[in-house]
């Protein structure tokens, strides 16, 4: 696929590192921000003001792909061999492809056993990356593939790779072409492993000191309540951006504490159920940049702003559905007004995770309560009303 077909490469400029003969790609990035006046009624924004990054329409159906075609082509440029990750199911499925579309290097990916749904699981699989599912959750996973990477010397692709944030950067280049350079009032994003708040962070003030735009939007980034580290730590206990330090004390305190009451991230939005974010610091420093705020919502806030978002027209995974539940949030506090123009990320696409929707709006009261009930959602879906 030549460059020019890419969302990403074409704007190789503000993403230097690669020469042009080593690129990797498969046409990523080719999305679209959608305006959405239904979903802008829900969460209480004027009409025309609510948009949508539609990064679902992605080859591997996440926004994943805009930096795994950035992290692939410099492993190869390092001549890697092979490429791994962890993940909670759409980086494995992103990295599987654009390794099997390179044919030269093998992805091997860990994942914490039971917490992929099936649509990820099939995509690593299906691209023949080595799928290893190891006993504990993402966090556990994590640290596993860190260790293994080092000592066999496997490229690592997670977000902690910078070569990743460098190409999700250009989420926000096409957002402003889409609005003609125009700065949006707010970006929101769900965050996970808080790869994507810190790379628009990056994004903003590149493009700034570039002098390309006048201001810099405010970011929001949304936690699910039950994967609410970053939440917590800005929110309660008061942790900025710090200049880097990683060993802040609130920090490692909260964390002795997780440990300490053996307390593990838990929430339908599996994408994003993660209590030890690897880009904490870089999303201290997004949130400074952008005079960010953070919020979490719990499932059943998901779930109906995820059902909206699909009656509205679009569709997402549930974890993408936090952008929204967390505007339609910050409209009631009052901290974005209906007049602000919102650009919500809808990271993963529709069919990455059916078992919730499935669920969700079932009239069968069994499978509601045993995927739904135990997690505290009471009301169903509009199948049902
Ligand atoms: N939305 C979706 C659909 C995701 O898959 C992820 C992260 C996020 C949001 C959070 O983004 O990490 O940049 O804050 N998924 C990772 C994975 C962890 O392994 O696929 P983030």
């Amino acid at each position: 696929v030549p460059m020019r077909f890419s969302g990403v490469w074409r704007f190789h400029e503000l993403l230097p590192f690669a020469p042009h003969d080593k690129i990797v790609t498969v046409g990523e990035g080719q999305t679209l921000l959608q305006q959405a006046d239904e979903v802008a009624k829900y969460v209480g924004v004027n009409p025309g003001q609510l948009h949508l990054q539609y990064e679902g329409m992605n080859p591997s159906g996440s926004f994943k792909d805009n930096g795994m075609c950035a992290a692939v082509t410099h492993a190869g440029m390092m001549e890697a061999k092979r490429a791994a990750c962890a993940s909670t199911g759409n980086t494995s499925a992103s990295l599987a492809l654009y390794c099997s579309a390179t044919r030269a290097m093998k992805a091997v990916i860990f994942i914490g056993s039971g917490k992929i749904s099936y649509g990820k699981l099939s995509q690593a699989l299906d691209y023949g990356a080595l799928t290893i599912q190891i006993a504990g959750d993402f966090d556990d996973a994590m640290i596993r593939v860190k260790e293994i990477a080092k000592e066999l010397g496997i490229y690592l692709v997670n977000s902690v790779n910078p070569f990743r944030l460098e190409g999700q950067k250009t989420i926000m280049f096409r957002v402003l072409e889409a609005l003609r350079w125009e700065v949006p009032d707010w970006i929101v994003v769900p965050g996970g492993n808080l790869g994507n708040s810190s790379a628009f962070g990056k994004a903003f003030s590149e493009l700034y000191q570039h002098g390309l735009i006048d201001r810099i939007p405010r970011l929001a980034v949304i936690n699910a309540r039950g994967a609410n580290t970053l939440y917590e730590l800005v929110q309660n206990h008061g942790v900025r951006w710090n200049g880097g330090d990683v060993s802040m004390t609130s920090i490692t305190q909260y964390n002795d504490a997780m440990d300490r009451d053996g307390k593990r991230a838990d929430t339908i939005a599996s994408a994003i159920e993660i209590n030890r974010p690897v880009n904490l610091n870089k999303c201290l420093r997004a949130l400074e940049v952008m005079d960010g705020v953070v919020r979490e919502v719990d499932d059943q806030q998901i779930l109906d702003a995820k059902a909206q978002v699909g009656a509205g027209g679009f569709g997402c995974e549930p974890a993408s559905a936090a952008s929204v539940a967390g505007t339609k949030l910050l409209r009631s506090e009052g901290v974005i007004a209906p007049s602000d123009r919102v650009v919500c990320i809808l990271t993963g696409h529709e069919l990455k995770d059916p078992t919730a929707t499935v669920a969700y709006h079932t009239s069968d009261k069994e499978l509601f309560d045993k995927t739904l009930g135990s997690r505290g959602v009471t009301e169903a879906g509009f199948a049902n009303r």
